[in-house]
C-alpha cells in the first residue's frame, strides 16, 4: 500500500525518495525504464569509440581513450546498480536491451569512420550528455542522483579530451583540419537529437518533471547545450553545420535550425546505422562472457557453503 501523502510530502520538500521509502508504482517503473535505459547507453556506447582503441594515433591517445571506455563501462555499472534498487534484476534489464524491449541513446547507432569521430563524440555526446546529467544529480530518487554525481565528474573529463583532440586537428594539416570538420558535421545533428523529442511530442516529460526525475524538459536542455558549443566551435575553428545559428539578443540564446526529428524516430525504431552491428556485438559479447558468469557463480556457492559448514 504506497502512502501517497509521505510521497508527495517528500517531493514536496525537494527531498530524496530512498529504496525503501513508499513510492507510487509509476514512480519506481518511470525511473526503472530510465535507469536501465541509460545504462544500456553507456554499455553500448563503449562500442564506437572502442572501435578506434586499437588505432589510435598515438600511445597517449590510446591510454586516454582506453580510461574514457573503460570509465563508461563503470557508468553502465553504477546505473544497473541504482536500477537494482528498484527491486529489479540486471540479467533481465540486459536481456530486455538483447531483444529490443528496452532502448538505448540514439547516438550511439552512428559509425565512428575516422579518428575526428572520437573527437566530436568526445566534444558533442559527452558534452551532450554533462548537459543531461548535471540536472540528474538533483533527481528526486537518491541512489539515481548519487550515481549521477560521480558520472558527471568523469565526464568532463571526457568531454574535455574530445575537445583537445578536435583541437589538434583544426589546428593541424588541411587534411587534419578537414577531417575534423567531416566529423562535426556528421555528429552535430545527432547530437541534438540525443536530447529526445521536442517538448509537444515528449510522452513521459509532463510526468518525469513532476516527479522530480526530470528538472528541464527536452527542449530547453538542448537549447543549453546549443548555447554551450556555439561558442566552443569558434575557439576550435570549425563550423557547425547550421546556416541558422545566430545569437538571439532578445531572447538571449542561439536561435538555429529546424531538427529533422523524423530521423530520430527511425534510428529509435532500429533503422539506423549501425543499430544491427550494435546489438549483435553486445549479443556476442555476453554470450563469451556467459563461463565468467557461471565461475563467479559457482565460486560464490562453494564460498558460500565452506562459510555455512
Ligand atoms: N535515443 C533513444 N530513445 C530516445 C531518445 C534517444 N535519443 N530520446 C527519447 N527516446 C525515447 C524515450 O526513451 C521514450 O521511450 P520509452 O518511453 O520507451 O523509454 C520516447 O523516446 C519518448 O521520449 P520522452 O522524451 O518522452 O522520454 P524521456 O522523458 O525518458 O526523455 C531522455 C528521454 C531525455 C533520454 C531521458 O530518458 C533521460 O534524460 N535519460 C537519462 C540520460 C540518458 O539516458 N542519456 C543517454 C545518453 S548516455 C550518454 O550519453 C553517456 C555518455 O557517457 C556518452
Amino acid at each position: 500500500m504506497v502512502t501517497g501523502t509521505a510521497f508527495e510530502e517528500l517531493l514536496a520538500e525537494d527531498g530524496r525518495v530512498e529504496p525503501r521509502d513508499p513510492m507510487p508504482e509509476g514512480y519506481r517503473r518511470t525511473l526503472v525504464r530510465q535507469i536501465a535505459q541509460h545504462a544500456h547507453s553507456e554499455i553500448i556506447g563503449m562500442q564506437p569509440e572502442g572501435n578506434w582503441i586499437s588505432r589510435a594515433p598515438s600511445l597517449r591517445r590510446k591510454a586516454i581513450l582506453m580510461a574514457k571506455v573503460q570509465d563508461e563501462a563503470g557508468h553502465g555499472l553504477y546505473l544497473y546498480a541504482a536500477a537494482e534498487t528498484l527491486g529489479v534484476d540486471r540479467s533481465d534489464l540486459i536481456d530486455q536491451l538483447h531483444t529490443g524491449r528496452q532502448k538505448y541513446s540514439s547516438i550511439f547507432n552512428y559509425p565512428t569512420l575516422t579518428w575526428a569521430d572520437v573527437g566530436a563524440i568526445g566534444w558533442l555526446v559527452d558534452g551532450a550528455a554533462i548537459v543531461n546529467q548535471v540536472p540528474l544529480c538533483r533527481c528526486s530518487y537518491g541512489p539515481y542522483a548519487r550515481a549521477m554525481v560521480r558520472v558527471c565528474k568523469e565526464e568532463s573529463f571526457h568531454q574535455r579530451q574530445g575537445f583537445e583532440i578536435l583541437h589538434t586537428l583544426s589546428h593541424g594539416t588541411p587534411a587534419q583540419h578537414a577531417m575534423a570538420q567531416d566529423a562535426v558535421d556528421r555528429y552535430w545533428w545527432p547530437s541534438l537529437m540525443m536530447f529526445g523529442p521536442p517538448d509537444d511530442d515528449s510522452p513521459n516529460s509532463a510526468q518525469s518533471m513532476a516527479w522530480g526525475i526530470k528538472r528541464f524538459s527536452n527542449d530547453d536542455l538542448r537549447q543549453r547545450f546549443v548555447d554551450m558549443t556555439v561558442p566552443q566551435s569558434e575557439a576550435l575553428g570549425l563550423t557547425l553545420p547550421d546556416p541558422e545559428i545566430r545569437w538571439n539578443e532578445e531572447r538571449g540564446h542561439y536561435d538555429f535550425g529546424t531538427i529533422d526529428f523524423s530521423e530520430l524516430q527511425q534510428v529509435i525504431a532500429g533503422n539506423g546505422p549501425c543499430n544491427r552491428d550494435r546489438i549483435d556485438h553486445r549479443v556476442g559479447a555476453h554470450e563469451d562472457g556467459a563461463w565468467v558468469r557461471d565461475a563467479a557463480t559457482a565460486y560464490e556457492a562453494k564460498r558460500a557453503d565452506r562459510v555455512g559448514a
